[in-house]
């Protein structure tokens, strides 16, 4: 074996040497390591050498593979400058006081609005999270006091996919069972309230037209400890929206039905254009609706692993979903919601964050 070895080590050695370019360095990578190639074929050889042989051989095929591949890599380096240098050394010289023709990238709106919102909420304690947008019906649905048949599923039909059992998710409550399983202990052991946002993308069967898109953001917020109440979410909400639009908002909240809150609402805004004497931007109501919000549900508490069978209402909380593509229409003054998922860089690359 070791002779074999020895061979193989001069016979790479001379044909590395030889190679000059991409396409020779991998026909030699396959004919040493690939599956049919010499490395395998030395495997191979070890399975019929007598037993007291092997661990000394096998050792040996080792060490010869770590030692080949890496001076593939290193050559695969040497290749790749040598290239470059080519490719520079073939340039023209170019003239370094001509204006720059190359137009520097931008954040997307809804990134802008994200990300201005996370800081928000970070000075203010929360965590930031990220969830999978492919999820299961129990985090979807069930685990949000939505059951099989319940008539709220028809509002947030979505795409399923060809796995059993999994969907895209057609908001972010989605994430909520998750995110109380994950801090939960540290609230039970510790005293630390769970304050987390989840921003993500959202999916669902829409007739799309300037106010439906298929493909939406939003974010979601929870809040859980003990003694939390309707009077914590209004001062949340208010300092946050107010943060947002660069002035102090007035809010007001109605009735609104979710299954996964109770008591659930509307939170609406003093129109910001004509402070709430009626305009057409508030459909002469003077408010707009903002974000729907309420009191966890005893039910997403237990199922979550917060409250107990016997003690339902240890902690409580609230939670609400700010719709960012909605955020960012209002505070861009985008009137088509399709302008976001489009790609036409004219539109979308004239947007700064404050
Ligand atoms: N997930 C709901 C939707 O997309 C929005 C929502 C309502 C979220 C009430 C909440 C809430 O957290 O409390 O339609």
């Amino acid at each position: 074996m070791k002779d074999r070895i020895n061979e193989l080590k001069e016979r790479f050695a001379s044909e590395l040497s030889a190679v000059s370019d991409q396409k020779s360095l991998e026909d030699l990578r396959l004919a040493f390591l690939s599956k049919k190639g010499k490395v395998s074929e030395l495997m191979q050889e070890l399975a019929k050498i007598p037993n007291e042989q092997k661990k000394e051989a096998g050792q040996l095929i080792n060490t010869f593979k770590q030692e080949i591949s890496a001076r593939f890599d290193a050559k695969m380096e040497e290749i790749r400058k040598m290239e470059e240098e080519r490719l520079i050394g073939s340039t023209e010289s170019y003239d370094e006081s001509l204006p720059q023709k190359i137009k520097r990238g931008s954040y997307h709106p809804i990134t802008l609005v994200q990300r201005e919102l996370e800081d928000i909420f970070e000075s203010m304690g929360f965590d930031v999270e990220d969830y999978s947008e492919i999820v299961d019906d129990y985090h979807c649905f069930e685990a949000l006091n939505i059951p099989p048949f319940h008539p709220a599923r028809d509002m947030q039909d979505t795409y399923y996919l060809t796995t059993p059992n999994q969907l895209l998710k057609s908001h972010t409550s989605a994430a909520q069972n998750a995110i109380m399983h994950k801090y939960g202990p540290l609230l039970k052991e510790k005293g630390r309230p769970i304050r987390a946002v989840f921003p993500g993308r959202c999916f669902r069967n829409e007739a799309i037209d300037a106010c439906h898109e298929n493909t939406f953001f939003q974010m979601e917020g929870i809040m859980i400890d003990k003694n939390i109440s309707i009077s914590n979410l209004i001062y949340f909400m208010k300092t946050m929206l107010s943060e947002v639009f660069e002035r102090d908002v007035t809010v007001r909240l109605r009735p609104g039905f979710f299954p996964f809150v109770e008591p659930g609402f509307e939170l609406d805004i003093q129109c910001l254009i004509c402070g709430g004497d009626g305009c057409p931007s508030c459909k002469n109501s003077g408010w707009l609706e903002l974000c729907p919000c309420g009191m966890i549900h005893p039910n997403v508490l237990k199922y979550g692993g917060i409250n107990t069978e016997e003690n339902p209402y240890e902690y409580t909380g609230f939670a609400f979903g700010l719709g960012l593509t909605r955020l960012a229409m209002m505070k861009y003054g985008v009137k088509d919601i399709r302008t976001f998922n489009e790609g036409d860089l004219n539109a979308l690359s004239q947007f700064v964050s404050k």
